[in-house]
């Protein structure tokens, strides 16, 4: 339990503060340490119960690092990372030993974007459903688990006599939906979607996202909606973050992030998406030139502004830090809040 969570807002299920989460690499004949890369470096970011947080930015940014960060599948160098449980109490996820993490990962789960090769080939979907129950509620009777993988089927929009077929004799929608009944079995608070639909077709990612709004409203889930595409999250997200090279450069209602983006990095990411009225122009088109740089070669100050077109000398110096530009919108950008 977390002494000092005062400033932890009722309305506040997550709160991530600061955090880093970087990866060594080792190189040379003695596997020496030579260095580390900042895939996660100062994020913060806050979810309220019910709400979906679109994360999205290119890949490589630090999407699913992230992600894996707050159910601690990869380990959290620096910051804190504030989880209020079912029971009402506040923990930092990043201080918890194994033991204590296990309860609360009941209440977090994750979902991946390749719903095949999370899935175990050699099981049953039943069985694959299954197994976070016996995990978490090892008492529960046979009968009683059955009944739940049929419900839960049911609930995405399967068949409880499909519990006996195997993950290669669904399509990749079905599986996808296999990988959320199987998230939901432990009934928790939130789920982490990383990609979701990104692997499927695209006339079964809508399918896909509506199912996933269905239930959060059913079983008031609480999402943390990774993509690397902003058309898919703006539908499903109350609010968006937008990534680059492991900070958060914009972050706001999802609205204002798609109709008067702030930020020159989103502002290109939404150029490249296609509108769905071709009349409607948008004010001024960006195009990103070059790739990401590599997080082992970040960028001094602005690691946008290589790319950006806006760029001005002064943007070497200093990491740009959020600022708020309106009610709950922020941009970290020093140049475009100068310009105005
Ligand atoms: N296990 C790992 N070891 C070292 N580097 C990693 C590891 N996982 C990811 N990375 C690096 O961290 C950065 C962020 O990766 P990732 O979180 O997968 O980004 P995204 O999900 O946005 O594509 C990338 O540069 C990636 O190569
Ligand atoms: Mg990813």
């Amino acid at each position: 339990m977390v002494n000092d969570s005062a400033d932890f807002g009722v309305d506040t299920l997550l709160d991530v503060r600061n955090v880093k989460i970087h990866y060594p690499i080792h190189g040379g004949v003695f596997l020496r340490r030579i260095g580390e890369v900042k895939a996660v470096d100062g994020v913060s970011f806050t979810v309220k119960p019910g709400e979906t947080l679109g994360l999205v930015g290119e890949s490589g940014c630090g999407k699913t690092t992230m992600g894996k960060g707050v159910i601690r599948l990869v380990d959290v160098t620096d910051g804190e990372i504030l989880f209020r449980r079912k029971n009402g109490d506040v923990v930092d996820l990043v201080g918890l030993e194994r033991q204590a993490m296990r309860p609360v990962r009941a209440e977090i789960q994750m979902i991946f974007q390749d719903p095949y090769s999370s899935l175990n080939p050699r099981w049953s979907v039943g069985d694959i459903i299954a197994e976070p129950l016996s995990v978490h509620s090892p008492d529960m009777k046979r009968a009683e688990r059955d009944e739940q993988v049929a419900w839960l089927l049911e609930k995405v929009g399967l068949t409880g006599e499909q519990a006996d077929r195997y993950p290669h004799e669904f399509s990749g929608g079905q599986r996808q939906r296999v990988g959320i009944a199987r998230a939901l079995a432990t009934r928790p608070r939130m789920v982490i979607a990383d990609e979701p639909v990104s692997a499927l077709d695209v006339s079964i990612q809508a399918q896909v996202v509506n199912l996933m709004q269905d239930l959060q409203e059913e079983f008031g889930l609480t999402y943390l909606f990774i993509a690397h595409d902003l058309s898919i999250v703006e539908h499903i997200s109350h609010r968006i973050a937008v990534m680059y090279l492991g900070n958060i450069v914009e972050i706001g209602p999802a609205r204002t992030l798609y109709e008067e983006p702030v930020h020159p990095y989103t502002r290109a990411l939404l150029s490249a998406v296609p509108l769905p009225d071709p009349s409607l122009e948008r004010p001024e088109r960006m195009v990103l030139k070059g790739e990401v740089p590599s997080p082992l070669a970040k960028p001094s100050g602005c690691p946008f502004r290589t790319r950006c077109p806006l760029a001005e000398p002064s943007c070497a110096e200093e990491m740009p830090v959020l600022q708020a530009v309106a009610m709950d919108h922020e941009v970290a950008c020093p140049i475009v809040l100068r310009k105005g």
